[in-house]
């Protein structure tokens, strides 16, 4: 009876620590415990029958019985750590990342030239505490000429071939226009710098295009003089061509007196980059301001012009083309 029972435990071991070995999830693992070690279990059954042992018995297969018990719960314990510690190899294995695999190539974008010419130039006004501002591309005839002392009839009409809409209003010939929108709804001391696209009826040639971009520039205060003038557009100048001979040439615009032109040497030349003057009276009394109190400076660039000296683009129409060979140079 004795040597019997003694025998089922120690086969009840080998079976168990062999069925335990081969658990291949934690699931199964957990079903061998219950099967050998829980309340309703093998071991548990073949104790019971412990009852009919005589008292001499009894200690011996109990000692042989816990040291079943023990070394399952071992095993069991050996298994659970092992299928864990797999476990969590596999998932590292799963989510590890190969940082020397080649890459998805996506194209990268740029930004097209012209923009280029504008942020900077916006970038260095905002930076002197100049304003940023816009104003509408379909203009009424007031703040495209007249407001700027360009009244009709005035021979500087000439000066910008200009389309008209068949409601009398038109396509804004210059970025000035947004100088008069900005005084009206403002007050001086005034620093702004207005981007924009500006229309002219002219054929398309290799230097001119229908439609183009401006940026404009106007500051009024007391006591401004032409000196603030050439010291802001040198300033500007030299910011985005580098430290190059400039030069003041006297001209006419009606809307500044006196007015000039800036020419920049480049390659030895001299190259007229953009119009500029002292604001004249006429001009501020149209938006109400006194001109025996205060006294502004203007100027306007094209942007295309600035583009096509910096990166020497022999063809304005290169800007419009979307060719991504000539694009992507930039
Ligand atoms: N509006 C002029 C043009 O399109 C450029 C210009 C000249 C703007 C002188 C100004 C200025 O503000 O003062 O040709």
């Amino acid at each position: 009876m004795t040597s019997n029972l003694e025998a089922q435990l120690l086969a009840l071991r080998q079976e168990g620590e062999k069925a335990i070995a081969a658990a291949e999830t934690l699931e199964r693992l957990e079903e061998l415990r219950v099967n050998y070690l829980g309340k309703k279990g093998e071991l548990g059954a073949l104790l019971r029958s412990m009852g009919q042992m005589s008292a001499e018995e009894r200690p011996k297969i109990g000692a042989i019985a816990n040291t079943v018990k023990e070394s399952l719960q071992i095993s069991l314990d050996q298994q659970r750590a092992a299928l864990e510690a797999a476990q969590i190899q596999a998932l590292l294995e799963a989510e590890t990342l190969d940082v020397t695999m080649p890459g998805i190539y996506s194209p990268q974008g740029r930004i097209h030239p012209l923009n280029g010419i504008i942020d900077r130039a916006l970038d260095i006004f905002v930076g002197m505490g100049y304003t940023v501002a816009q104003g509408p591309e379909m203009e009424t005839d007031y703040y495209n000429f007249e407001a700027l002392n360009t009244p009709p009839d005035h021979p500087a009409r000439d000066m910008q071939d200009t389309f008209y809409l068949p409601d009398g209003n038109l396509l804004r010939t210059h970025t000035s226009s947004v100088q008069i929108r900005y005084m009206e709804r403002e007050e001086p001391p005034i620093r702004v710098v207005a981007p924009g696209r500006v229309y002219r009826r002219d054929n398309v040639d290799a230097t001119h295009s229908a439609v183009f971009h401006q940026i404009e520039l106007l500051a009024i205060d007391e006591g401004l003089t032409f000196t603030d003038l050439k010291g802001t557009i040198k300033v500007f100048l030299q910011a985005i061509f580098g430290d190059l001979p400039i030069r003041f040439r006297a001209s006419y615009f009606p809307f500044t007196e006196p007015s000039a032109e800036v020419d920049l040497q480049w390659n030895g030349r001299w190259l007229e980059v953009m119009g500029c003057g002292m604001v004249d009276p006429n001009v501020l009394k149209s938006v109400g301001y006194d001109p025996e109190v205060y006294t502004g400076f203007a100027a306007g660039f094209g942007v295309e012009r600035f583009a096509m000296v910096l990166h020497q683009i022999d063809d304005i129409r290169r800007l419009y083309a979307s060719d991504l060979r000539f694009l992507q140079q930039f």
